[in-house]
């Protein structure tokens, strides 16, 4: 199950994946979390240590290797070149379980606050407003696109804030969108924006408040959010502690902190994967892609890397004898 935490800058995603992913963890169940942020935060919130951006070697940093291996033997992608970060898998592209030895996590992959986590690198000020952002994202969309997962599995994404995952097909990748909004006006106006597209794109889409101190606030959530407001974190001491510097263990958080969790949990397990719609988005982001600007590029038509007749199917769960 792919999920993203989305939302306004600071409304608490990075916190929220962080607290998820550890819950997922503790539980015993296989999780991958990914930073795909600009601002690099979640090592450190997972417990890892100060300036721990860097825990893991950046995706960005490998993405010719993980071009060349995710295209396996796929012979509508002559080079790891023409592939770009949404050239979507098909016959013969290796494709990445959630657990599992793989070059690319051998690379990329640490383990931080007993969390397995990937992060895209740092971006400089001079990447910013470049292609050099999209490209850094591009490594996560590229994983994402060939990341066969299950019911029982879980990868969580901590995305970027605002508009940012709509210039790409990014935000049509995931199973489930968390949405953490704080009870502020700003904060319910990206709640709008965000699920615009998503209703366009059929994105599954739950608000989780965040920050919520009295029933006012509450209130206000379900005026402006209405029925997809799915639940709320209080204002937590916890969680300031950690801002301070000491990720404690997970059950010193408040209860009904932690009973959130468990809600997020269930209601990414009654989601149902649509594979059909995660193929098409692929496609269709990808055309799109390939005739704004990447058939210029590279001077070919990178819409021929679309396999119609393949389809991302989940894989029979490992034999147990
Ligand atoms: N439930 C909460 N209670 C108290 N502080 C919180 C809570 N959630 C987030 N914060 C604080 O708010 C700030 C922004 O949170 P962060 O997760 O970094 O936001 P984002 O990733 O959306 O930018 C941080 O200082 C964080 O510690
Ligand atoms: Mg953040």
């Amino acid at each position: 199950m792919k999920i993203a935490f989305v939302g306004k800058g600071g409304s608490g995603k990075t916190t929220l994946a962080a607290l998820f992913a550890r819950h997922l963890a503790a539980e015993g169940r296989p999780v991958l979390a990914v930073d795909a942020d600009i601002n690099q935060h979640l090592a450190v919130a997972l417990g890892g240590p100060a300036h721990a951006a860097r825990a893991t070697t950046p995706l960005g940093e490998h993405l010719p290797a993980i071009k060349e291996y995710l295209r396996g033997d796929n012979p509508r992608i002559g080079s790891a070149a023409e592939m770009v970060k949404t050239t979507p898998p098909g016959r013969g592209s290796r494709l990445l379980r959630v657990v599992e030895d793989n070059p690319v996590y051998a690379a990329c992959v640490g383990v931080v606050g007993g969390v397995r986590m990937a992060v895209t690198g740092e971006f400089s000020t001079a990447d910013l407003g470049v292609a050099c952002y999209h490209a850094k994202v591009g490594a996560v969309e590229l994983l994402l696109n060939h990341l066969l997962d299950g019911p029982g599995e879980y990868v969580v994404v901590d995305m970027t804030a605002g508009a940012d995952s709509f210039a790409s097909g990014l935000f049509t990748r995931f199973d489930r969108t968390f949405l953490v909004c704080e009870p502020t006006v700003r904060s319910v106006g990206v709640y709008h924006q965000y699920a615009g597209y998503a209703r366009d794109y059929g994105v599954a889409l739950s608000v989780v408040g965040n920050k919520v101190e009295d029933a006012t606030d509450v209130a206000f959530l379900r005026e402006h959010v209405g029925a997809d407001l799915l639940t709320w974190m209080s204002r937590s001491a916890y969680v300031r502690r950690a801002e301070r510097g000491t990720v404690g263990p997970l059950d010193d958080l408040e209860q009904a902190n932690r009973a959130v969790l468990g809600r997020l949990a269930d209601t990414v397990d009654d989601t149902v994967q649509d594979w059909a719609a995660f193929t098409r988005w692929a496609h269709e982001f990808h055309r799109r892609n390939a005739e704004a600007w990447a058939n210029d590029r590279a001077g070919l038509d990178l819409t021929a890397q679309i396999d119609p007749d393949f389809r991302m199917s989940p894989a029979p769960a490992p034999v147990t004898s």
